[in-house]
């Protein structure tokens, strides 16, 4: 989702365009009032120039220590653009003035064009579709309702560790076939196949449009001017109507397509039981409803499931990955888990979530991969409806508003030594008292009204995945043909999710006895 938080980035021919057209916009109707500090820029194109393709959260964080302000400015043409590095800032804005902060950045390319603002709730604008749609995610992903779903997660919990015995070098596509396998099970009692599913393959196509295909020049330039929407799809540079359609064929599909089959699945009698199936027996019961609400109702059922893959399966993923290459790196914390499950397992079982409670420092390892790799860095952009004010300065109406949660991750008097993966941080005091820094890895899922509605079921199976895998098999660094220890790089991608870079591992059991729990 990292495309919500990219600024746009120009390339030469828009940039002639606009330069032409730049003339003819009224771009200086404000008069100039002190906003927030940052980078100079360049008159019409502003901070263009200054704006990093790439792992912009670290060019924010320097700028933030460059001009001695947590919160700064930049403007791109006459878009203004303020990141948030501090928790403070981010408190104060985000959070206690989330219903000024709450919208989303107004696309004509992705909300019109490709028409996601229509249906998926990360796109949508801040309004009362959006809320129906908040609604409606937040009864099917409440951390109660997350509860019924936790037999699904463990069943799927159980095939992810026999494939990670079965074939342990392909550990990652195991980690994202999971990922998607729990939330596929729980919103339509769809069960993944390892390779050529077709939905997944239609959720990838959704991924590499957004991400590869869109020349962000021509969404850029549609952006600002809007009237280009209307040129026909063969003029020469202009590709962004061609990309919405062969996008939207492929949205029509990923929403209706699943939705139809439990529909069927239900008038045949034999769906089973899921998100979409409860939701749509609760419409069929309602007394008198007509034609029109029903249909209603399906769509709303419809874009709620269509966006929980997308937006949890890397994401989670991506976590649970991090974890793996903590540990590898740290031999030492992979131990103590494992004592700390023993204790409780005493090896002749498999540990679940009624001993969460116990195993307080699988939650310290899952703490520590969300704020060491936050999948999100800078969240998705906010856009502010309202000129505020704050600490003097002036953020102007439509600002995008970052939070930079992969600066608020690594500040060091929260997190000493930032870049380095420890789950200690966490630890409770002897009473059982939380630490603070616990409160503050919240960032990793966003913010205010906004925040991550799929946190609880994200947790859950973060947690169970870690537990299970470290109850049977130990993560180790990979050996070369000598025996000599290969030890990972630690990078994270820049990308739609940020995640590890490719690494190797080994996994193996940690015993005859651990992997007889496999088969139990
Ligand atoms: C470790 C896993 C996850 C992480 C780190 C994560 C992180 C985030 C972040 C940073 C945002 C943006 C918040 C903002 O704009 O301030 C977000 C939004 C969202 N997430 Fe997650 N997420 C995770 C898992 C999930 C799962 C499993 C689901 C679905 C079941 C989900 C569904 C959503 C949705 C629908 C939104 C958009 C909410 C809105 O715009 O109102 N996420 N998530
Ligand atoms: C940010 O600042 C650090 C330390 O001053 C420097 O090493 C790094 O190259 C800078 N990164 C970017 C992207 O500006
Ligand atoms: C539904 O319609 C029937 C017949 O038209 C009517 O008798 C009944 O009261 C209606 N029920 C509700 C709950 O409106």
């Amino acid at each position: 989702m990292q495309i919500l938080a990219a600024v746009p980035i120009v390339n030469m021919y828009t940039l002639a365009v606009l330069a032409v057209a730049a003339i003819f916009l009224p771009m200086l109707r404000r008069k100039r009032k002190k906003y927030p500090p940052g980078p100079a820029g360049l008159p019409i194109i502003g901070n263009m120039f200054d704006m990093p393709s790439q792992f912009q959260w670290i060019t924010f964080a320097n700028w933030s220590k460059d001009y001695g302000s947590p919160v700064v400015h930049a403007r791109i043409f006459g878009q203004s653009v303020v990141v948030l590095n501090s928790h403070q800032s981010v408190n104060d804005l985000l959070e206690k003035r989330s219903s000024l902060y709450s919208d989303r950045p107004r696309s004509i390319m992705f909300q019109e064009i490709m028409a996601l603002g229509t249906w998926s709730l990360p796109f949508m604008g801040y309004g009362p579709a959006w809320r129906i749609q908040r609604q409606m995610f937040h009864s099917s992903f409440h951390p109660n309702t997350v509860s019924s779903y936790r037999p699904v997660s463990t069943e799927c919990t159980r095939k992810f560790l026999r494939q990670l015995h079965e074939s342990p070098e392909k550990f990652r596509d195991h980690i994202h076939n999971h990922a998607g396998r729990i939330i596929m099970k729980i919103v339509y009692g769809y069960d993944i196949k390892d390779e050529g599913d077709h939905y997944v393959w239609l959720i990838d196509e959704h991924f590499r449009i957004i991400n590869e295909r869109c020349d962000i020049g021509s969404i850029f330039l549609v952006d600002y001017i809007p009237s280009l929407r209307y040129l026909p799809s063969w003029v020469p540079g202009f590709t962004f109507q061609n990309i919405g359609e062969e996008y939207r064929a492929v949205a029509d599909e990923l929403v209706d397509r699943p939705f139809e089959d439990v529909h069927a699945l239900l008038a045949a009698g034999t769906a089973i039981p899921s998100i979409v199936s409860q939701h749509i027996e609760h419409v069929q019961q309602v007394p008198n409803i007509t034609a029109a609400q029903q249909a209603e109702e399906y769509l709303q059922i419809k874009n709620m499931a269509a966006t929980a893959y997308p937006a949890g399966k890397d994401t989670t993923a991506s976590a649970i990955s991090a974890i793996f290459l903590g540990l590898v790196l740290n031999p030492g914390q992979l131990k103590r888990a494992q004592q700390e499950l023993d204790v409780v397992t005493r090896g002749v079982r498999l540990p679940g979530f009624e001993d969460r409670d116990a195993l307080h420092y699988i939650d310290c390892l899952v703490l520590e991969a969300l704020r060491w790799n936050p999948a999100s860095p800078t969240a998705f952009a906010h856009r502010l409806l309202q000129d505020d004010e704050y600490k003097g300065y002036l953020i102007p109406k439509g600002s995008l508003v970052l939070g930079n949660t992969w600066a608020l991750c690594r500040d060091e008097g929260m997190f000493p030594d930032p870049d380095n993966f420890n789950p200690d941080r966490y630890l409770r005091g002897p009473k059982g008292e939380r630490h603070p820094a616990e409160a503050y890895v919240a960032a990793a899922f966003g913010y205010g009204r906004r925040a991550c509605p799929g946190r609880s079921l994200a947790l859950d199976t973060i947690w169970l995945t870690i537990a299970q895998v470290l109850a049977i098999f130990d993560v180790l660094k990979d050996v070369d043909e000598r025996g000599a220890e290969l030890t990972p790089n630690v990078k994270f991608t820049h990308g739609l999710v940020s995640q590890p870079e490719t690494f190797a591992c080994r996994i193996v059991p940690r015993s005859e006895a651990a992997l007889l729990l496999l088969h139990n």
